[in-house]
């Protein structure tokens, strides 16, 4: 039995793992934000499918793999959704894959549709589409890999590992300690209709509606579902250029699939 560990904001994570899921067959996919903050176990072949956030790995996933005991797993893989620049990523996965209690067999980064529009915007529908199709042909290839149990590791050139490395100590690091609270920038313009999806989206109950509207709480993941799944793009961030730029979820993810892995409080 295989079970897959995911985390997703806009639906990129949950599309791979819900491929490999398929082309294992006998898998199970656990959505991470709905699991006990107690420690636990897991056995059999274990996977771990999430997004890269700032050349890491978004804390919920970091804070899971610190409860969690992999020892009696057989198999261990990491599966890692980026725009492109995964960075520390697959290292900070395997380090702590590896104080979880195993050394992963097998990490496989994935390019996606970059989701982070504070900094630059959506690709166009052409480019999305492409990105999409490729990562679910690169999903088939790892449900290939997991099957055959295969080695895996990702490669990178020397200069790409020093740049992201100065870049985690400095950006990364204060991702870390800010995460929670930049929701402080967030804001729902006079667009918004109440129609209260965003609550929905969030995979940690960290917006509770006022009259309609959201109002965050202050312990955000920083996924960008609540503002990529508003149907009139009405939530922007206070010094970013957001109103300018696009929105985007996977074509083939429903917020249903989204809002299946949400914690309730
Ligand atoms: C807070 C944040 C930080 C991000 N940082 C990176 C990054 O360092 N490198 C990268 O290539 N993509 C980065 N992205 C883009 C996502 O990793 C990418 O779009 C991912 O596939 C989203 O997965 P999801 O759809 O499952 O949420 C970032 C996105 C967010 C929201
Ligand atoms: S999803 Fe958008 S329109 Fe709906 S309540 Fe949230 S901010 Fe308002
Ligand atoms: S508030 Fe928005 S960005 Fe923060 S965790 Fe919830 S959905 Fe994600």
């Amino acid at each position: 039995m295989t079970t897959i560990y995911w985390f997703s904001g806009t639906g990129n994570s949950y599309a791979v793992a819900r491929d490999i899921a398929n082309g294992l067959g006998d898998a199970r996919m656990a959505p991470i934000a709905s699991l006990s903050p107690e420690p636990m176990a897991a056995e059999g072949v274990v996977g771990v499918v999430f997004p890269v956030y700032f050349y890491g790995l978004p804390l919920v996933v970091r804070e899971f793999l610190a409860r969690v005991d992999l020892s009696r797993a057989t198999y261990v893989f990491a599966v890692l959704t980026s725009g492109g620049f995964p960075g520390r990523g697959p290292a900070q996965a395997e380090t702590l894959l590896r104080r979880a209690g195993r050394l992963p067999d097998a990490v496989f980064a994935v390019n996606a549709p970059g989701n982070y529009i504070a900094l630059y915007d959506v690709p166009n529908v052409d480019s999305s589409r492409r990105l999409v199709e490729e990562a679910r042909e690169a999903a088939t290839r790892i449900s290939g890999d997991v099957k055959a149990q295969a080695k895996a590791s990702v490669q990178q050139r020397r200069i790409a590992r020093l740049t992201s490395a100065l870049f985690s100590v400095t950006f990364g690091r204060r991702f870390a300690a800010t995460c929670h609270k930049q929701d402080r920038r967030f804001l729902a313009t006079t667009a918004c209709t109440r129609c209260g999806l965003c609550a929905r989206a969030c995979p940690v109950a960290n917006i509770e509606l006022e009259d309609g509207r959201p109002r965050w709480l202050g312990h955000c993941e920083q996924c960008f579902a609540c503002i990529h799944w508003c149907p009139v793009a009405a939530i922007q961030i206070r010094g970013a250029a957001t109103a300018k730029r696009g929105r985007y979820h996977h074509p083939n993810v429903s917020i249903d699939d989204i809002a299946s892995q949400r914690r309730e409080v």
